[in-house]
């Protein structure tokens, strides 16, 4: 065994979130329990964000009263103020996400902030967590380029990268959002970032648009990231990142590191049979 990998599976949130059409909330909980059935040992399954911005995560309470929690499955949401933060908490969750950018343009285009603003709306969320014992994670999107603003330096992505864990994130989470990274781009970001955050905090989020994802885990791999986030059936993209393509697919990163000889701790079939069932419920 090479070593264990962790899949942190995003689909229920970075999947469902970019749909056009309306998905039932029960389907929506039918998905995360079967999910919950798999292995992950942290799913995100929804986002306290505005309805009027992001429509399809508008039931995202109503999702967590539906689901059938298991033990050791930690069930997470995005929260991008107090007033998300509120919701999640009064919705049981058991771990938040605040998620900022390395680029302005995205920061503006996704929450209307600066990356300045966005830390400073950030830290009571952070501190309210800290509080009650909660853990946060922390996304960074545009590690390596942006919609809006281009090529992304890759200090750019470790200056966020390290503000966010210096308050207390026990994780950041780094977004190829558009997809379109290559290993050399990825490769030259982690250097950066891992100067900074250990690389045991790090995790990788690469969307697929470019079809290099599994080359972008390769590289992270060698350089040391152990945790990577993935979409059942490879649904998704961002809302504020027009033309990416779905998150990397869960089935896909997972055959690929149980053939590298990483447990990942998850049942193929299970997550095959989610995949599928995911698909089914695009429009
Ligand atoms: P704003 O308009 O600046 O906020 O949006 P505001 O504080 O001025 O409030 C405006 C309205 O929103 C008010 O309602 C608030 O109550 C309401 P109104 O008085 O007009 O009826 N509001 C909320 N409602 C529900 N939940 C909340 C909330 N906050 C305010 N938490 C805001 C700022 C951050 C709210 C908005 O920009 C937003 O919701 N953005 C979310 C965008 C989003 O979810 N994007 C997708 C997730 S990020 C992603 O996919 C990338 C990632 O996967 C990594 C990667 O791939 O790179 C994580
Ligand atoms: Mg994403």
């Amino acid at each position: 065994m090479a070593g264990a990998v962790e899949i942190y599976e995003v689909g229920p949130r970075d999947g469902l979130q970019n749909e056009a059409g309306e998905i039932p909330v029960a389907d929506k909980v039918a998905l995360i329990d079967h999910l919950s059935t798999a292995g992950f040992r942290r799913i995100e399954a929804g986002s306290f964000v505005s309805p009027k911005w992001v429509p399809q995560m508008a039931g995202s309470a109503e999702v967590f009263a539906g689901i059938t929690r298991a033990a050791d499955v930690r069930y997470s949401a995005l929260t991008p103020n107090m007033k998300g933060f509120d919701a999640a908490i009064e919705a049981g969750v058991d771990e938040i996400a605040v998620f900022g950018s390395a680029s302005e343009g995205f920061s503006q285009a996704n929450i209307n902030a600066s990356i300045d603003e966005s830390l400073e709306r950030f830290a009571p969320v952070i501190e309210a967590a800290r509080i009650i014992d909660l853990p946060v994670r922390g996304y960074v999107s545009c590690v390596v380029d942006c919609p809006h603003d281009g090529t992304i330096d890759p200090s750019a992505v470790a200056r966020v990268a390290d503000r966010l864990f210096a308050m207390g994130c026990y994780e950041i989470s780094l977004g190829d959002t558009l997809g379109r990274g290559t290993p050399d781009a990825i490769a030259r970001m982690l250097l950066a970032v891992r100067d900074v955050v250990p690389v045991g905090r790090l995790a990788g989020h690469y969307h697929d648009t470019g079809g290099r994802a599994i080359d972008n885990i390769d590289a992270s791999l060698s350089l040391g990231v152990r945790v990577f986030d993935a979409a059942v059936g490879g649904l998704g993209g961002c809302p504020y990142a027009p033309g990416a393509a779905g998150n990397v697919a869960t089935e896909a990163v997972a055959e690929h590191l149980e053939r590298l000889g990483y447990d990942t701790g998850l049942d193929l079939d299970i997550v095959n049979t989610c995949a599928a069932r995911a698909q089914a419920m695009r429009a």
